[in-house]
């Protein structure tokens, strides 16, 4: 299972990119808001920096909701830094605007996903990524690793090759969830990672070790 950061701070990618695990990035236009960048070319610019950071893929979503505005500002992400995936919200403009990619060799992140049907369409249409929402729908009373669970079989039964990315995840308890199912990505704040690292046993177990190599070596 690939990890990518949801994030568009550079100090939190450049972290988990020298924890050695980082496979790639997704932002979106409100992670990119949250770091204050505005205006086209900062935030093209600012896409370009994270390329430079991750050797992987990285999700640039477009704005625009019509075919030809997502074509154009998807080809124009894409001319960016040959590590960019454009990101399209899971529309009917959408869905066209990923067949056009793919028909051109564009990668894509089918996004804001909801649904099986939702993902199923996303495949049929050539999307690289698609993205189901794991915890907006825990948000709602629904259970979002179900979902991840529910496209990873349909993928897998009709030999799919877009790629399932869990996002939206809140905690390590959804990553390992997504490993469990079969998720091929997640992608995640940089939080949820740093906690698969602890346990407190772990951390006993060290202060003793540490203790008991001083008393030896006093
Ligand atoms: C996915 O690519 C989105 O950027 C992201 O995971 C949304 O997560 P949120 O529900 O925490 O905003």
């Amino acid at each position: 299972m690939k990890f990518f950061i949801d994030t568009a701070n550079l100090a939190q990618i450049q972290e988990a990119q020298d924890l050695g695990i980082l496979d790639g990035v997704t932002t979106n236009p409100s992670l990119i808001a949250r770091e204050g960048i505005k205006g086209n070319v900062n935030i093209k610019q600012h896409y370009i920096d994270i390329c430079n950071i991750v050797d992987g893929d990285v999700s640039a979503e477009v704005i625009a909701t019509d075919f030809k505005g997502i074509i154009k500002e998807g080809e124009e992400l894409a001319k960016l830094h040959p590590q960019i995936v454009v990101k399209v919200p899971m529309i009917k403009e959408g869905i066209k605007a990923v067949k056009y990619f793919y028909n051109k060799g564009i990668k894509t992140n089918c996004t804001l996903v909801f649904s099986a049907s939702q993902a199923l369409l996303a495949a049929k249409a050539g999307a690289t990524y698609v993205s189901p929402f794991i915890g907006r729908l825990d948000d709602i009373g629904e259970s979002g690793i179900d979902l991840v669970a529910q496209i990873c079989h349909i993928y897998e039964l009709h030999g799919f090759e877009t790629q399932v990315l869990a996002a939206s995840i809140r905690s390590q308890k959804h990553i390992i969830q997504c490993a469990a199912v079969g998720a091929d990505v997640v992608t995640t704040p940089l939080a949820p990672i740093l906690e698969l690292l602890k346990h407190d046993l772990t951390d006993e177990g060290l202060a003793k070790f540490l203790e008991d190599h001083a008393k030896n070596n006093s």
